[in-house]
């Protein structure tokens, strides 16, 4: 039966999914050692990891494959996030899609623009972790940032980090609240009602191509 008889649409390849199922668990695995390191109150995350020293140890490297795996997710989805005339349009009847009133929101192509907007936020934040994370990686770098710059870093670090998990909830709220898109990831493939209804205009690409 072909997809289009089934009314079953692919949207990620299995390479995809285990990019971003890798990613997600690195992430998780690094807000939960980065907050251990950060307060006292949250040190006891740090038995997740082995302990204080082993935690402080982890951590860095956790980043490095964090990074990483983002990398692979940032140069799989990038051609789909850029910003176009659609997204405006999308932005601007932004409370009928709060509202629920999806048929008032002009038809949208792979991701919305809210999808747009974590994505090249993610981004960001992840390049200000990793470059404030080297330079407080004393163990490996040390003599390449002064105190000073170390001092920046640890703010920007902390920040960047705090925004990263809001995002992160965020994103994870999303993919729950619009029923059906969870599948997208796990099982690779969406159904044509939930297409029709959240990605129209993706749709009307991918029942040409996918026949
Ligand atoms: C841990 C729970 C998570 C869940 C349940 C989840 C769920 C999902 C789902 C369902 C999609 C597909 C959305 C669609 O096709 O419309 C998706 C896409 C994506 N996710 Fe996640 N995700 C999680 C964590 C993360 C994390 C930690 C990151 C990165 C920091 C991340 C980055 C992405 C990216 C980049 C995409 C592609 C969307 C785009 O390019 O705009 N996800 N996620």
């Amino acid at each position: 039966m072909s997809a289009r008889e089934a009314n079953i649409y692919d949207r990620y390849t299995a390479g995809a999914r285990v990019n971003h199922w890798a990613n997600a668990i690195i992430m998780i695995c690094l807000a939960l050692s980065g907050l251990s390191l950060f307060h006292p109150a949250t040190f006891f995350l740090s038995d997740l990891f082995g302990g204080g020293q082993w935690t402080r140890i982890i951590h860095p490297w956790l980043g490095i494959a964090g990074t990483l795996t983002f990398l692979g997710l940032f140069v799989r989805f990038v051609r789909f996030n850029l910003w176009n005339r659609d997204d405006n349009a999308w932005m601007g009847s932004i409370r009928h899609v709060l509202s629920g009133e999806e048929e008032k929101v002009p038809e949208v192509g792979k991701y919305n623009a809210g999808q747009k907007i974590v994505f090249w936020v993610l981004s960001i934040l992840i390049v200000l972790l990793i470059t404030s994370g080297l330079a407080l990686w004393d163990s490996m770098f040390r003599e390449y940032t002064t105190i000073d710059q170390k001092r920046l870093a640890a703010v920007v670090h902390a920040a960047a980090a705090l925004g990263l998990i809001m995002t992160v909830i965020v994103h994870v709220y999303a993919a729950i609240w619009v029923r059906g898109t969870v599948r997208a990831m796990t099982r690779g493939s969406v159904t044509g009602g939930w297409a029709w209804r959240h990605h129209r205009k993706w749709l009307r690409e991918e029942a040409a191509r996918q026949r």
